[in-house]
């Protein structure tokens, strides 16, 4: 590991694409942060950690951050934070190897398709060692379309491939950093509310489940097997109330859905018990250039208005 720190002098950052990532929102969540994150050492859990925007920059910007928590349903992405954690060496030259072949063949499309849907074949059979799995796994993320990552009912991904012209695959400055910045980070995978005998005394709870979608047609919750739809909205907040109680600070994002439709109350009715704040975001991921513009969005916590926060609103 002593060595893993010498070279590791980037600042670790997400070294995934991923759909609902959070970086614009950042400015936003800053503004309700309590300030006693900055004063004394606390634990930090993410129970949906998708591409870890929040956690990186939680992890490079609080130092009284003490320990952190990370969860995710899909057992792949977990597997590739775990190699990243414990082994960045190998992934690294793994990824090192799918570059140089991808990168040499980049002026013959035929061949780069062949190479890219080989690649996914391989994924999907899911029987090689984590290690090349989880290579394959951000090998796929980088060279697919639009970064996107999304499963059939048999967990199978099936996202066609993008068309990039030599796309980073190896970053290994962040995988490195992003090692180091891990080593003070439980890696779990399972359904959220398993995070919550993790919690001690001073925690805060970030919690970015998929979003609800705006219609029909926008939806885009396919990150795992399984929808996450407004029964599991409910289920969220039971266990928001439940943090709640144990006194732990909680900060929620969702989409705004009264700013789709006026009489849809859903998140209000959900949280009134709680702080509602409606912010601009803009979404880094969506396959229709139209709803890219400027999106509202939720941030709910169940701080009270009279709390003082890391930066003056
Ligand atoms: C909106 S994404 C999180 C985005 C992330 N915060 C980021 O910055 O990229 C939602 C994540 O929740 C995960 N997920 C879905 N259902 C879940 C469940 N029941 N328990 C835990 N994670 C779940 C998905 O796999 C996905 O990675």
């Amino acid at each position: 590991m002593n060595n893993i720190k010498n070279k590791a002098k980037e600042i670790a950052k997400p070294f995934l694409k991923w759909a609902g990532g959070k970086t614009q929102l950042i400015n936003e969540i800053e503004k309700i942060l309590p300030i006693e994150i900055t004063k004394s050492k606390f634990t930090y859990i993410e129970p949906f950690v998708g591409s870890g925007a929040i956690l990186f920059w939680m992890l490079n910007n609080f130092p009284k951050l003490e320990k952190a928590v990370i969860n995710d349903i899909n057992a792949d992405l977990i597997n590739t934070y775990k190699i990243i954690a414990s082994n960045p060496k190998e992934i690294i030259s793994i990824l090192q190897n799918f570059q140089d072949e991808y990168h040499s063949i980049d002026n013959r499309e035929e061949e780069k398709k062949e190479y890219y849907y080989k690649k996914r074949k391989l994924y999907n059979l899911r029987n090689t060692e984590n290690s090349t799995q989880a290579a394959l796994f951000i090998f796929l993320n980088r060279t697919c379309f639009n970064g996107l990552y999304r499963v059939n009912k048999n967990n199978g991904y099936n996202v066609p491939m993008g068309s990039y012209k030599k796309p980073m695959i190896c970053d290994a400055g962040n995988i490195l950093a992003v090692s180091e910045a891990l080593q003070k980070v439980e890696i779990l995978c399972g359904d959220f509310e398993t995070t919550l005998s993790y919690a001690k005394n001073k925690s805060l709870f970030y919690l970015d489940p998929p979003y609800k979608p705006l219609s029909e047609t926008s939806s885009f919750n396919s990150y795992a097997k399984d929808e996450f739809n407004d029964n599991e909205q409910i289920r969220l907040r039971d266990y928001c109330n439940k943090l709640d109680l144990r006194g732990y600070k909680w900060i929620l994002s969702n989409s705004d859905v009264k700013g789709k439709d006026i009489n849809d109350n859903f998140f209000d009715d959900l949280y009134s018990e709680f702080k509602i704040k409606r912010v601009d975001a803009r979404r880094s991921i969506n396959v229709n250039p139209d709803k890219r513009g400027a999106l509202k969005e939720l941030l709910i916590t169940n701080q009270t208005y009279k709390q003082e926060y890391v930066r003056a609103i």
